[in-house]
């Protein structure tokens, strides 16, 4: 919306003025008699999302992206802006006094926070550290549980369907992607004043000519043989991208329609290289993007053809395969895949 203010007569002053993730978010939780709670655990989540952004610009034009030294809980080397993302996360959730437990990609146990807090966070600070070193786009992506406010609390993980919020961001440009359980997939854009703005509904497009395929295709013969059938006959049909972030390529794909899949390796030439769990992990990656695909009017399976969302994790770091996307691409998957 655009106003106009004529402060004298050579004086023109026009405000853009845009509706605000904050303000959207307020008008949800006011209509729906919701806590405030759950705002300031957002507003935390954002803060954090523009140190990161900001941070990686930093080490961008310092030439400070290299590797910490160190690895992760999946015996990755990390990359020193992984560690300073998932610390500045911590920082904002400690801050906010609403999170019960934290898991980060980057901590191998649960990080527990507020005995009061309300909420269960499952976060990825940094998502596509490949393309740290070539200035390329990453994410931070991130799913919500509740506590049980009935009884006590017994800490289990929780499963997707449990979730009431998940959501990714792309750095530094700052597109923040939002889903909230039952209600839908919205989009923001981050302004110069640092606030995310607009909010534009998503769906998947139904019209197939946009639709896309997005996976590592030099792993295209290492897959289950039905993948690599699948793929051989019918790739043809649709464009390709692929970005090397989850965070990139979902994106995208919410954009044109089509799959993004990370299925299992399992026929690697070198067996060590196989990865017959998959590559991304359930509670920060998979979740969070396969509940966005569901209010986007997607879904999302694992190489059993089973709901990602309905996954029971055993492990807070664990992987698994995943189709997700457009719900009769990922049908189509399914059906080969429980043959
Ligand atoms: P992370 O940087 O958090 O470890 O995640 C990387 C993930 C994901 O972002 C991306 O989709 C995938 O790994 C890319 O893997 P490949 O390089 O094997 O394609
Ligand atoms: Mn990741
Ligand atoms: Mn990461």
């Amino acid at each position: 919306m655009e106003k106009i203010f004529v402060l004298s007569r050579n004086l023109i002053y026009k405000m853009q003025t845009e509706e605000t993730f904050m303000h959207f978010l307020l008008k949800h939780q006011q209509k729906n008699n919701r806590t405030l709670n759950f705002v300031i655990l957002m507003e935390a989540i954002l803060s954090a999302a523009r140190e990161i952004a900001h941070q990686y610009d930093l080490s961008a034009i310092r030439k400070n992206t290299g590797k910490s030294g160190s690895q992760n809980t999946h015996g990755e080397k990390t990359f020193a802006l992984d560690e300073m993302a998932h610390k500045i996360v911590m920082e904002q959730l400690k801050g906010s006094g609403q999170v019960m437990e934290a898991t980060s990609e980057e901590n191998p146990k649960e990080i527990r926070l507020n005995d009061d807090g309300r909420y269960f966070l499952y976060f990825d600070p940094l998502d596509g550290s490949a393309n740290i070193e070539h200035n390329l786009p990453v994410g931070f992506l991130f799913g919500i549980g509740k506590r049980n406010l009935e009884g006590d609390e017994d800490y289990h993980i929780r499963k997707g369907i449990e979730f009431i919020a998940s959501g990714m961001f792309t750095l530094p440009q700052g597109i923040f992607t939002f889903a909230l359980k039952n209600s839908g997939a919205w989009r923001f854009i981050r302004e110069e004043t640092g606030a995310y703005v607009r909010p534009e509904k998503i769906e998947f497009p139904k019209q197939k000519k946009s639709w896309i395929l997005s996976f590592n295709t030099s792993y295209r013969n290492y897959y289950d043989k039905k993948i690599t059938n699948w793929i051989n006959n019918n790739e043809n049909k649709y464009g390709f991208r692929y970005g090397g972030s989850l965070a990139i390529d979902f994106h995208r794909l919410l954009n044109t329609g089509g799959l993004f899949m990370y299925p299992a390796i399992v026929n690697h030439t070198d067996s060590s290289k196989n990865q017959p769990k998959g590559k991304l992990r359930l509670m920060y990656e998979a979740n969070v993007v396969a509940m966005i695909a569901k209010e986007a009017g997607g879904m999302a399976i694992n190489d059993r053809g089973e709901d990602i969302m309905e996954i029971n994790p055993k492990d807070r770091h664990e992987r698994t395969g995943i189709y997700v996307g457009s719900e009769e691409l990922v049908e189509e998957i399914r059906k080969i895949l429980i043959q």
